[in-house]
């Protein structure tokens, strides 16, 4: 060992004995000096105090106790929904929303050879996640005419590399230069069940991203949150890198948000109905005066399943992840003024890892380690007034998580080609649907050509979709 290699891990040895990380003491012992080098450099950037916390079960999520209520929530139904989209419609007229992407997940379950958004999600010309976000702004902006709208897209170190690449590939979707702004989010190590920290390779600690709570610090880490304050940006409209049909930008969503006497203004969320009470969705909770949203796993069965006087489920209001925050919000969130540490969930997961004893890589069939993560919807409660709008999932929620069945990418083109229909059908298009009415034909609807039903009314329509046709509008 030389001299250097060897202070560097005399002065590590320490922390990493207290937290219970001895074993990675010893394999740096044995390993050649670069490999330790390597390791050493990611190890000190490993918060080993905030892990021996999270081992000891300390900083992480507890179910709170209190009654659970059904939250209250908007819609577009509501009498003051006009005014709200004005005012939502004024707010990216005026250049005061920014869109924001997570897409530092894994994408495990997808299983698909890249990012997610690179994935081919549309149903008749496949266009990638990311593109069909890119067409959406340029729609919005068209529309609003508030000039480039700012885009953040939060990667992992895993992944940015290859997100970036994408985008320079595609030459930025057709996006202004300086438009669009990498964010890089945390990690966090993976650790066996005994809280031993894993490692990918000789050299390598086993990171996992740090889920998506950790958007907030890096929204706050990388300077994007300066950077938007300075070009007069007071809204972050955040949504997941997997939902084809979400509505990025949608300006009755942020007029309730903003301008809305049951909002502070600071985060809300869209809620769809659940499908049924076992349908693996967190749903949004009041507990405690706060609006909240409670992980499907830890609702009790009997309240998951119970019924309201309108024979629906009480507990209905199914999260998906698309949230409007004030940068103010995330903000005081980040300088620690509301206590910026969001709880760690942990999860247990299939990690590839190296098996420190006899030095061979180890493929898991079985959940084998821990993976530690914050959930943005954790900060829901820390808003005085969190609103929640309830929308339909026909028209904005087909997320791509499975590789088959639910949640895939076959069930999403399904949607996509569903909601083109019913847009269609309200201009009076006739389209061939089966005797079991699902739509008999492929259709696609361009961001560009529309964002909403009602941005049909100036458009040239075929008058009718032939059963088995692929369409493009
Ligand atoms: P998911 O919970 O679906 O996780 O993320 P995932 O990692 O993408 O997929 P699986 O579970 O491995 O199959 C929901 C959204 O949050 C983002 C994802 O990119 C996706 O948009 N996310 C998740 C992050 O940005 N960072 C994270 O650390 C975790």
């Amino acid at each position: 060992m030389t001299t250097s290699t060897h202070d560097r891990l005399a002065s590590l040895a320490p922390a990493l004995d207290a937290a219970g990380q001895s074993h990675l003491v010893k394999w740096c012992e044995a390993i050649d000096g670069e490999s330790r080098d390597r390791l050493l450099d990611e190890l000190v950037s490993v918060d080993l105090d905030l892990l021996a916390g999270l081992v000891r079960g300390e900083g992480l999520h507890e179910e709170a106790s209190g009654d659970l209520e059904p939250p209250e929530t908007v819609d577009a139904s509501d009498p003051a929904a006009l005014e709200r989209r004005t005012a939502g419609e004024a707010l990216l007229r005026e250049g005061k929303v920014a869109a924001f992407t997570v897409a530092g997940g894994q994408g495990t379950r997808l299983g698909w050879n890249g990012p997610k958004g690179t994935f081919p999600a549309t149903p008749v010309t496949g266009r990638p996640l990311f593109r069909v976000f890119a067409e959406q702004i340029l729609a919005t902006e068209q529309r609003f005419g508030g000039g480039p709208i700012a885009w953040y897209v939060m990667t992992s170190p895993a992944n940015d590399a290859a997100t970036q690449s994408f985008f320079r590939d595609n030459n930025d979707f057709g996006l202004a230069a300086g438009q669009i702004r990498f964010i890089v989010q945390g990690t966090m190590p993976s650790v066996d069940d005994a809280g031993r920290i894993l490692l990918a390779a000789k050299d390598r600690v086993a990171l996992n991203p740090d889920g998506h709570g950790g958007s907030i610090r890096a929204l706050h880490e990388s300077g994007a949150l300066a950077e938007m304050r300075s070009s007069g940006v007071e809204q972050i409209s955040y949504f997941q890198v997997d939902n084809p049909l979400v509505r990025i930008l949608d300006p009755l969503f942020l007029g309730f948000h903003a301008a809305d006497p049951r909002s502070s203004g600071e985060m809300s969320g869209k809620m769809v109905p659940k499908r049924n009470s076992g349908e693996k969705v967190g749903v949004f909770c009041r507990r405690g005066g706060r609006t909240g949203v409670v992980e499907y796993s830890d609702l009790p069965a009997d309240l998951a399943e119970s019924i309201d006087g309108d024979r629906r489920l009480r507990f209905r209001a199914g999260n998906i992840a698309v949230h409007a925050i004030s940068v103010a919000f995330a903000e005081r969130l980040a300088s620690g003024e509301r206590g910026f540490g969001l709880p760690f969930h942990r999860a247990h997961k299939k990690v590839p890892h190296l098996d420190l004893a006899t030095g061979s890589p180890v493929d898991p069939t079985a959940p084998n380690a821990i993976k530690f993560e914050t959930f943005v919807f954790d900060a829901m409660p820390l808003a005085e007034r969190a609103l929640v709008m309830e929308t339909s999932r026909g028209e904005e929620f087909a997320p791509i998580k499975n590789a088959e069945g639910e949640d895939s990418p076959a069930s999403s083109r399904e949607a996509q080609s569903e909601r083109a229909a019913a847009w269609l059908e309200t201009r009076g298009v006739k389209v061939a649907r089966h005797p079991d009415g699902r739509v008999a034909a492929t259709i696609e609807i361009q961001p560009r050509t529309a964002l909403c039903a009602a941005d049909l009314a100036t458009q040239a329509l075929p008058d009718r979709i032939d059963p088995g046709s692929e369409v493009v509008i």
